[in-house]
């Protein structure tokens, strides 16, 4: 079993609506029982709240279903979890910085890493600037291509 961990600031706004597409993508393929999806973020402020209602319409829209509740990622999770995608830089030096023992080792990564050429580096924090339609547009693209790379890299 492959375990793939999200990670935003807030697990309310990206992380969650990267595990929900991820999620379908992984149901579609009929690797569900291959891969496992989960989200957490740096930060407790959100812990047990629903997502984002904002990006629960985003998802609404396209029919995808989500019912997960923010927390923030843990030490075990750096050992329980194949992949940590981060969708930020930030998110990326937070991650680092909680790993004292090396565990994050070739596990961890950006999401648009696996977004086609040309894209941003960063999924950018929608949070205040409302832009969730483009985040939604960032997070398909990296989470199309994480798949592809992790069914290569594992024969899936
Ligand atoms: P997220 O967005 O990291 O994509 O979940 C945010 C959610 C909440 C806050 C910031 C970013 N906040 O400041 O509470």
């Amino acid at each position: 079993m492959l375990h793939v961990l999200f990670v935003c600031l807030g697990n309310i706004c990206r992380s969650p609506m990267a595990e929900a597409v991820f999620q379908q993508l992984v149901d579609e393929a009929g690797l569900a029982d291959r891969i496992i999806v989960d989200s957490a973020g740096t930060a407790s402020w959100h812990e047990g709240e629903r997502a984002d209602r904002r990006t629960l319409a985003v998802l609404r829209a396209r029919g995808i279903p989500y019912d997960g509740r923010s927390r923030p990622v843990s030490l075990a999770d750096l050992d329980r979890f194949a992949y940590l995608i981060a969708m930020d830089g930030q998110n990326l030096a937070d991650l680092r910085r909680l790993d004292r023992t090396g565990a994050l080792q070739g596990k961890l990564f950006r999401l648009l890493e696996f977004a086609p050429a040309g894209s941003p580096r960063d999924v950018p924090d929608p949070y205040y600037d409302n832009r969730f339609e483009y985040v939604y547009e960032l997070v398909a693209a990296g989470c199309r291509g994480l798949l592809q790379a992790i069914r290569a890299r594992h024969n899936l």
